[in-house]
C-alpha cells in the first residue's frame, strides 16, 4: 500500500489529519514522519504545510527526526517518581548507552521521557512502542529488554 493510499481513509474524518500522521509514522522504518510525508499530508487534507509541521513537532508521540524500532517511554509523573523513576531512566540510559532523546547505533531503542502512562497502581512504569510495563527495578530492566529483538 503507498503512503498515498494509508492516509485517504482519514479525510473528512474528525481527527482524520491525527490519524494519517500515527499511519505515516508507524508505517515508517524509523518511526518518524518525514518532510515528505508532511508535505503528503498537507496536499491531501488541504492544509498549510507550515500547520502540519506545526501538529507534527506539538505532540510528543510524533518525531519528525528517525528514531529507532522501538520507542522506550520512562513516565516521569509524580506517583513513579517518589518510587524510583529516575533510577529506570538512568539504569536504561546505562544499559542503552544512550542519552534521553537518543537512538542507540543499531537504530534498534529511542529513549524518551512522558508524563503519567495511566497505570500508575504499578509506579514506576515504562512504555515500549504500544505495550505498557510496571514494577520495574534497575535489575529487571534487562529482562523487560530481551522481549525485543
Ligand atoms: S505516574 Fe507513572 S504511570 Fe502514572
Amino acid at each position: 500500500m503507498t503512503q498515498s493510499m494509508l492516509i485517504q481513509r482519514f479525510i473528512g474524518e474528525p481527527g482524520g489529519l491525527l490519524k494519517a500522521l500515527h499511519a505515516l509514522q508507524n508505517s515508517n522504518t524509523n518511526n518518524f514522519l518525514s518532510p515528505q510525508d508532511l508535505e503528503l499530508v498537507s496536499g491531501a487534507f488541504g492544509v498549510p504545510l507550515a500547520k502540519v509541521w506545526g501538529v507534527a513537532t506539538f505532540y510528543s508521540l510524533y518525531s519528525t527526526i528517525p528514531r529507532g524500532r522501538y520507542i522506550i517511554r520512562v513516565c516521569e509523573s509524580a506517583p513513579c517518581h517518589v518510587v524510583g523513576a529516575h533510577n529506570i531512566l538512568t539504569a536504561l540510559a546505562k544499559n542503552l548507552n544512550i542519552c534521553t532523546g537518543e537512538t542507540t547505533a543499531d537504530g534498534k531503542f529511542t529513549l524518551e521521557v512522558t508524563s503519567c502512562l495511566g497505570i500508575c497502581g504499578v509506579a514506576p512504569a515504562i512504555m515500549i512502542n504500544d505495550t505498557v510495563h510496571g514494577n520495574l527495578t534497575p535489575e529487571s530492566l534487562a529482562s523487560v529488554l530481551a522481549l525485543y529483538n
